[in-house]
């Protein structure tokens, strides 16, 4: 029998209460900042789905094409019998791993989390519906936060791909990576994709792409600043922006003021002036080199055990396990 279950572990306006709060300390700070959660809405999602089929936009191809080659041996090497998946959107590239744990380990139990509860929900229900034997239980949860999972058979491993840790400052990656080594078993392990450190021209035109389809998803931060908090923004009056920071190691996206500009916070009784040509970052993407990815899920408690590229060594996933 298989079995479908909900469960909320994020009060209903925890999400409003977290934009407030980072609209306020992000517009307030010099330089200004917004954390990239807030691309995503109805919108958003669609635009980044399109990113996703981009002829620049290599990763989420690469990232494919290495579960596609490795499903058989990360099922062999993890024994899972429970697949936890961390940012499960629509659940698209799980499924070639479902169906290599199916096959090997008997796979179990299936837990996708996501602050999506309509993502949850049609990818959990369209699960069930195909895989008899199969429990789904979906949370929608912030997995930034802490996280109870709920009692499944062991051995577990848990997933997070597309390279969204990169989304993460690097103490923030500490403390989500603590964080996940908190939920396994010793033995359990962790899936982990990221992108990698490359030709900057690459990098820079997966990140401004030729129809302008990244800018447009860039600038829909603001029509979610404001739809939700009843703000003026006027998404044309700034210019998208990606660059290579070659220091950190990451690429940087920030929306530029053509012009001095006030802009209203009505829900927060907030005015925010930017200068002619100030910058907003809006979104940090790290890319990674095997040893700095090593090191930092050691200092989580995490051993490296295996490192899968694609074929053009674009992108990786990597496999640890809990000590
Ligand atoms: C979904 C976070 C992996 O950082 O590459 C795509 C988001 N931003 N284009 C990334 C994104 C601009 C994406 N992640």
């Amino acid at each position: 029998m298989s079995q479908f279950r909900l469960t909320r572990t994020l009060p209903e306006d925890a999400t409003d209460a977290a934009l407030r709060a980072d609209v306020l300390a992000g517009l307030t700070s010099t330089p200004k900042w917004l954390p990239p959660k807030w691309f995503y809405d109805a919108r958003g999602s669609e635009l980044f789905e399109a990113i996703t089929a981009l002829p620049e936009y290599y990763p989420t191809r690469a990232e494919r094409e290495i579960l596609v080659d490795r499903a058989g041996e990360i099922a062999a090497a993890t024994g899972a019998r429970t697949l936890v998946e961390l940012g499960s959107g629509s659940s698209e590239k799980t499924r070639v791993l479902l169906d290599a744990l199916t096959e090997r380990n008997g796979l179990r139990g299936y837990v996708p989390v996501d602050v999506s509860e309509s993502a949850l929900v049609q990818a959990g229900q369209a699960l069930v519906a195909e895989r008899p034997g199969l429990q789904v239980h979906a949370l929608i949860a912030d997995f930034t936060g802490g996280l109870t999972l709920p009692d499944t058979p062991g051995p577990r491993l848990v997933a997070f791909l597309g390279g969204t840790i990169g989304n993460l400052l690097p103490g923030e990656r500490a403390e989500f990576l603590a964080s996940v080594r908190s939920l396994l078993s010793p033995g359990d392990t962790l899936l982990l994709g990221t992108d990698l450190v490359k030709d900057e021209g690459v990098l820079v035109r997966a990140y401004d792409d030729a129809a302008g389809v990244t800018g447009e998803f860039n600038k829909n931060v603001l029509s979610v600043v404001n739809r939700e908090l009843e703000a003026d923004f006027a998404p044309a009056a700034f210019e998208h922006v990606a660059l290579w920071n070659a220091e950190r190691e990451w690429i940087e996206m920030r929306l530029r003021s053509r012009t001095a500009q006030a802009v209203k916070i009505q829900a927060l009784d907030l005015a925010v002036d930017f200068a002619d040509g100030e910058e907003l970052r809006t979104e940090v993407s790290a890319k990674f080199r095997r040893e700095g990815v090593r090191a930092e899920l050691a200092a989580a408690g995490l051993d490296l055990a295996h490192w899968w590229t694609d074929g053009g060594d674009r992108f990786a996933l990597s496999l640890s396990v809990a000590r």
